[in-house]
């Protein structure tokens, strides 16, 4: 694996392969490595001949009081995971080499970042697709992949690639979960154990949402939120954020369960954010 710091080089390094005809895949990360985003990575793996990872905790994604300065770091972990992997380049550049020292552009997808995470983190999305749009801008992948458990993050990238006209191919990744069913994430380990025991609280919400629909035949969205809400808020130090039907390309809300639609939330649990969501499919 070729860990690579500096743009240009990465540039250089990624055309002479592309001009040799490999397809390149893209798993932009920011590292703390899990299970999570090794399955982004096997993603790209089957489906790529290149698989590049990049690893960059990105400031202009976190706001002021959040938690950029204590975000997990263990990169020598993370390079023996994606090493095992068999990953081909990480992408590993430094906030002066992406920011230079004054940026002046940005990306904003409007609408879509200003619901949910985008409504209690203002400006995160900002970050996130501005950060994203210039690693596109560096690799120039042909795909890059995403997991569904940040599925607006997901739907605004989508978005961002088709209204810039970007010719990348944005794959979408299911959740990769704990054995109880917590959706893995790198900040899972800010839960102390009595909190990882209640952490599973919005996926039993979530699954509870889902066996009324599947079981029950229920279709109406407020009864089956008020349940979820209700089954995700009797676990102890559980507060929640926000939990919506929403349909899975405008995010805008539901009444009634019909097609394809996302049902998706956030928890705070002793003041970690926990980010999870299911996708209902009917015929
Ligand atoms: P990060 O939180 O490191 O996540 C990197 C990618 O892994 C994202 O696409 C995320 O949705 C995916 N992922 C995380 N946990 C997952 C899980 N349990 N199952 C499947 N996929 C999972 O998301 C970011 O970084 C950043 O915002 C980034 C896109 C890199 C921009 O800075």
């Amino acid at each position: 694996m070729k860990i690579i710091k500096r743009v240009s080089e990465v540039r250089s390094e990624v055309k002479n392969l592309k001009d040799k005809k490999n397809v390149i895949g893209l798993v932009p990360t920011m590292g703390a490595i899990h299970q999570g985003h090794i399955s982004l990575v096997r993603g790209s793996k089957k489906e790529c001949n290149i698989t590049v990872v990049s690893i960059f905790v990105n400031p202009t994604q976190f706001g002021p009081s959040e938690d950029y300065e204590k975000y997990p770091r263990d990169i020598q972990r993370d390079i023996l995971l994606l090493q095992e992997e068999g990953v081909d380049i990480l992408f590993m550049p430094s906030v002066e080499e992406m920011y230079g020292k004054k940026s002046l552009v940005s990306v904003e997808v409007s609408e879509l970042s200003e619901k949910f995470e985008g409504n209690l983190r203002p400006g995160h999305f900002k970050g996130v697709c501005t950060v994203v749009c210039k690693l596109f801008n560096i690799i120039s992948p042909d795909k890059s992949y995403f997991g569904w458990k940040d599925a607006q993050q997901l739907v605004i990238i989508k978005k961002m690639v088709k209204d810039l006209n970007m010719p990348i191919e944005i794959v979408g990744c299911q959740i990769f979960r704990e054995q109880d069913g917590l959706a893995m994430s790198s900040r899972n380990v800010y839960l102390s154990p009595e909190d990882r025991k209640n952490s599973i609280a919005l996926y039993s919400g979530l699954k509870k949402i889902k066996d009324m629909v599947e079981v029950e035949n229920i279709r109406d969205t407020s009864s089956l939120i008020v349940e979820g809400k209700r089954v995700a808020e009797s676990f102890s130090g559980v507060e929640l954020d926000y939990l919506s039907a929403v349909d899975t390309n405008t995010l805008e809300p539901l009444d009634k369960i019909k097609g394809e639609v996302l049902i998706l939330g956030a928890i705070k649990i002793a003041g970690v954010r926990l980010l999870d969501n299911i996708l209902i499919k009917l015929k």
